[in-house]
């Protein structure tokens, strides 16, 4: 499943029209990048960003994080819900330090295995903070996917998303992962949305199978009963 053009598509739109400022952008400091997507995970850009801000004031390294008794980090994450994930991260913070001597690991695979990051939290990290070519796979992912090439079957199915993991790593750039890897979340976020997808500026319209099928609404499909 190669399809070179998919990703030069993706990539000269995020430059023109993606998002570059985002406070955990413009930088390869790995704290800063697993910071940013761990509160990402299940919160909007929007509202993570004040406390991404006041949460690296208080904790500007992973050193300072893992030495933090776990109430700081729990009082500092206070608003954002979903509380494992401030517990998961703190538990990361401490391996990190016990088992990398402070410095994350490249490798999405090792990643993949520290508490609080699965496979695409992990590819993100990578292709974020190291270059490292590894395939993201959201919801947000899910859904162009599934509109550009007209993947008909439910992606919460297990064949469908192998299907999907195989053909997102075979549609990743040789070089310039990171533009890649925003530009998919950000095409997802902003264009591809879930109801009234902006088709007029999308800049797969012409290759998207969903739009000249007339079946964006449709695609991907929602849970079978
Ligand atoms: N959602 C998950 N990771 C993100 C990122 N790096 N930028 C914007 N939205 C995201």
């Amino acid at each position: 499943f190669h399809d070179p053009d998919f990703s030069a598509t993706l990539m000269a739109w995020q430059k023109q029209h993606g998002r570059h400022t985002l406070p955990w952008q413009n930088t390869r400091d790995a704290y800063l990048i697993w910071l940013s997507e761990i509160m990402l995970q299940q919160t909007q850009v929007s509202a993570v960003i004040g406390y991404y801000q006041r949460f690296l004031t208080r904790f500007p390294d992973l050193a300072s994080l893992a030495a933090a008794p776990v109430e700081d980090v729990m009082a500092q994450w206070s608003g954002l819900g979903y509380y494992t994930r401030a517990r998961n991260l703190h538990k990361c913070a401490q391996r990190v330090v016990a088992e990398y001597g402070g410095v994350f690991p490249n490798d999405p695979v090792l990643l993949a295995d520290l508490p609080g990051i699965g496979r695409s939290t992990a590819a993100a990290i990578a292709a974020f903070s190291s270059g490292r070519r590894a395939a993201i796979m959201d919801g947000n992912v899910k859904r162009v996917l599934a509109r550009v090439y007209g993947v008909d079957t439910y992606p919460g199915e297990r064949k469908t998303e192998e299907m999907m993991w195989r053909r997102a790593e075979a549609l990743l750039p040789e070089q310039g992962i990171e533009s890649y890897t925003q530009g998919l979340m950000d095409m997802g976020a902003t264009l591809c949305t879930r109801s009234k997808p902006d088709c007029a500026r999308c800049p797969m319209q012409p290759r998207c199978v969903a739009y000249n099928t007339g079946r964006t609404a449709e695609l991907p499909v929602r849970k079978p009963k």
